[in-house]
């Protein structure tokens, strides 16, 4: 999402991206006055999307074989890697990486990996680093599962960053492809209303992540049917679905499970956002603290993500404003002081 502007009118949607300099050298580096080097019309229906290959098709040989774990560990996480793990215990949780990165990282708008191996590495603001692959996954490993990282030269580690290059087989170097990030969103004129998301909660969220957001454990509690949304065994904060937009944007192309699509989204843009808005609001719902505060996220703060609900800001905004909105006087104060605009 770095490096796209992006401005909607109706289901035309018109897509800037920033020169690849910008993302080559980072979004540090990129601010709104950057050069364009392509501009496309698209609809929201178009069926431009990336397409992974098939898992029919992964070679029967030693890196096949590699695909094949890194697979199985993306989708049973919690099983090899979790607080019983079978082959190690670094997750804080019960959760598994497909419950977010659907698919196996493999749906269009699901927190896909179509373009991932092709993107990094990459200067990431949160860390003010360039984090390979295998340091991103282990970001996650983290936050949001609130573990410890593994090892660099761990088979695991080796197997899920070999089965992400395989997803992306045919992305093009450093650049992004259709779908590979989160949905088109139009923005609301008010800040995002967690009273609202709690009544659109009850209606099309509870029956399976539960009245209190703490999801539903198989019989036998090895992982989730239904993942927890928050509570001590959910994703902690500062972590990517903690923020409203982030969360938004997949909720409108993929929940209620299993019922919305990005070809056909069941709530409205509003309705994501104020139920995102209910789900991350931390003055009603707990969830894990970053283990290590002491170094804090964003040292440099221009490029801290606007929708970012921990200050400090270079902006006159405040930290709930940040979280729920609007967003629009935000994205427009950082336009008009040459300041990036980042999500
Ligand atoms: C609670 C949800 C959640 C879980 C669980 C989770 N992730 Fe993530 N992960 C995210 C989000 C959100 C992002 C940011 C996606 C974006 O920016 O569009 C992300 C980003 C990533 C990225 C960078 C993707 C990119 O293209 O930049 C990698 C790699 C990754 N995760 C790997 C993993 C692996 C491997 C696991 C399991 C060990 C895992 N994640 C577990 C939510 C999750
Ligand atoms: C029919 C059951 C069902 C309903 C209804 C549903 N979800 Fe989900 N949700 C799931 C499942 C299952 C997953 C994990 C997907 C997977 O593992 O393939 C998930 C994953 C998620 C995740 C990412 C994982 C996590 O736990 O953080 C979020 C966020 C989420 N759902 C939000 C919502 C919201 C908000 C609603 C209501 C608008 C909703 N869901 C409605 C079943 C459901």
């Amino acid at each position: 999402m770095n490096n796209l502007f992006r401005s909607i009118s109706k289901n035309r949607l018109k897509v800037i991206i920033v020169g690849t300099a910008c993302i080559a050298l980072g979004i540090a580096a990129c601010n709104n006055s950057a050069p364009t080097t392509e501009t496309k019309n698209i609809t929201a229906k178009d069926t431009l999307v990336f397409h992974p290959p098939d898992t029919a098709t992964i070679p029967h040989d030693d890196m096949g074989n590699m695909i094949r774990y890194g697979r199985d560990l993306v989708v049973n996480t919690a099983y090899y890697l979790g607080p019983n793990g079978t082959v190690g215990k670094y997750l804080g949780n019960k959760m598994n990486c497909a419950n977010c990165h659907l698919d196996a990282g493999t749906r269009p708008f699901g927190y896909n990996f179509f373009s991932t191996h092709a993107r990094y590495p990459q200067y990431r603001g949160r860390e003010n680093k360039i984090l390979t692959v295998s340091d991103r996954i282990n970001n996650c490993i983290e936050r949001p599962h609130n573990g410890t990282p593994m090892p660099l030269d761990s088979k695991e580690l080796i197997a899920m960053a070999s089965y992400i290059k395989w997803v992306g087989t045919n992305a093009p170097v450093g650049g992004h492809v259709r779908g590979d990030e989160g949905m088109e969103l139009e923005y609301i004129n008010r800040p995002a209303d967690p009273n609202k998301g709690a009544v659109i909660f009850a209606e099309n969220c509870a029956s399976c992540h539960g009245k209190n957001g703490e999801g539903i454990m198989k019989p036998d509690s090895s992982t989730y049917i239904y993942p927890p949304l928050w509570g001590p065994l959910s994703y902690q904060k500062g972590s990517s679905p903690h923020r409203v937009l982030k969360v938004a944007r997949f909720i409108k192309a993929n929940m209620p499970n299993l019922k919305a699509t990005w070809q056909k989204p069941v709530l409205t843009d509003e309705q994501c956002i104020d139920v995102a808005a209910f789900v991350n609001d931390d003055r009603i719902h707990p969830r894990p603290e970053k283990r290590n505060r002491e170094v804090p996220d964003y040292p440099q703060l221009k490029v801290k993500p606007i929708d970012y609900g921990t200050g400090p800001y270079l902006d006159t905004f405040t930290a709930i404003q940040h979280k729920f909105g609007p967003y629009k006087p935000i994205i427009d104060y950082h336009k008009a002081h040459n300041l990036p605009v980042v999500f």
